[in-house]
């Protein structure tokens, strides 16, 4: 088992990594009294719910099984998680599970921010997305019918247990989506990273168990180290957004159905990173091994067709990284060095989309 820390002072939590930890005493080890809520959905209960219950044996384990999809993650699903912790007589004391990708992350540790003014949370994450990225750091929320996100807060898990052997159940395009956060770390801020997954990338795609650890493992380690410099994003935090402007312009656009939201994210990347060559800061051969990764992973590297450059536009407006009035992007300086800026030439913005639009899948 490989063990990191998030160094966030009174905050700090550990990530463990390993083979079949659902199964163990970790779990157990960070429930604080007798009173655990485990939830997770209508998917991942039958593959992997028993084994979580069983692992908290003589503990007060009640469950719940909310509907699967991001659909689901409403503040009117949330009050289940609400109806049952009441109806079961949780107190502050007691410790929510979420067993589950993103969506569950996020749903349970709003809940846990909110439930009693705030409760302890563990993370058990089930998909690669989740196991790299949103189930560390601290960032929880349900959508609004106006906006992705728009309700949340910042409350930080007491752990993260990332069960590898969990992945072997993730449908491949899942599994894709999951690959499309892997590289971004290695794009805004690690070099070395970004060489070694180039080299491994058929391997990561087949999920060759060492390599996956080792990525996500390092995946974990960027993210843990942004988190503790930035936690409430702030500053460097917002690099973790590249090719997520985007990538929401596309998500949008699609009706949030037919893209994966790690789809969008690697069409995204290309887009920033071909602004990135326009600016005078990468080559356009660094631009095409970029898209040859993200195209091996089963990643799209384009914007969908029907798009068009000015409808791109209108969407990226809404991002949530618009200050007075400017649209700030996450662009590349060089491989392994992502910076957020509003400092780029909007006809030259202008001139890259109207190029990619039309080239669109
Ligand atoms: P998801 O949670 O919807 O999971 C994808 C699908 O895989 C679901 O159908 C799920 O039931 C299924 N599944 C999960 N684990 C499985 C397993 N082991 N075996 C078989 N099927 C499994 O999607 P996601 O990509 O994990 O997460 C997306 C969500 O994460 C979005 O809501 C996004 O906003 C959020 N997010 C949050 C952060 C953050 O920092 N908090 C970061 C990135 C994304
Ligand atoms: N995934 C974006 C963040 O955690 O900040």
């Amino acid at each position: 088992m490989l063990t990191l820390n998030v160094a966030l002072s009174e905050r700090s939590y550990p990530i463990y990594i390993g083979k079949g930890l659902i199964d163990g005493d970790l779990l157990r080890r960070h429930v604080r009294a007798r009173q655990v809520l485990v939830v997770t959905n209508t998917t991942i209960a039958p593959l992997y719910l028993d084994r979580v219950i069983a692992a908290l044996s003589g503990l007060q384990v009640d469950t719940l099984q909310l509907p699967d999809g991001e659909k689901f993650k409403t503040l009117s699903v949330l009050e289940q998680v609400f109806d049952k912790l009441l109806e079961a007589r949780h107190a502050r004391t007691t410790t929510l599970i979420a067993l589950g990708g993103g969506v569950v992350g996020d749903m349970v540790g709003f809940a846990a921010a909110c439930y009693q003014r705030g409760v302890d949370f563990i993370q058990v994450p089930t998909t690669l997305l989740a196991q790299v990225d949103s189930s560390v750091g601290g960032k929880t929320a349900v959508n609004h019918p106006r906006g992705k996100n728009m309700i949340g807060a910042f409350h930080q898990p007491k752990a993260v247990i990332i069960d590898t052997d969990v992945l072997s159940t993730l449908p491949a395009r899942e599994f894709s989506a999951g690959l499309a956060e892997v590289i971004k770390y290695g794009l805004i801020r690690d070099r070395e990273f970004y060489r070694w997954i180039t080299v491994n990338i058929d391997a990561l795609l087949a999920r060759d168990p060492a390599l996956l650890s080792e990525a996500i493992l390092r995946s974990c380690q960027n993210k843990a180290d942004i988190v503790a410099e930035d936690e409430t994003e702030q500053g460097s935090r917002a690099l973790l957004n590249l090719g997520h402007t985007f990538g929401h312009a596309i998500e949008t656009a699609t009706g949030y159905t037919s893209w994966l939201h790690g789809e969008a994210v690697a069409a995204g990347m290309v887009m920033a990173a071909q602004l990135s060559v326009e600016l005078g800061w990468l080559a356009q051969d660094e631009v095409d091994g970029l898209a040859g990764i993200l195209a091996r992973a089963k990643l799209p590297v384009r914007p969908p067709q029907g798009m068009s450059a000015r409808q791109c536009r209108e969407l990226m407006a809404l991002d949530k990284k618009v200050h007075d009035g400017s649209l700030r992007l996450v662009l590349l300086r060089a491989i392994g060095d992502g910076v957020v800026t509003a400092d780029y030439d909007e006809a030259v913005l202008m001139r890259m989309l109207e190029r990619d639009c039309v080239a669109g899948d």
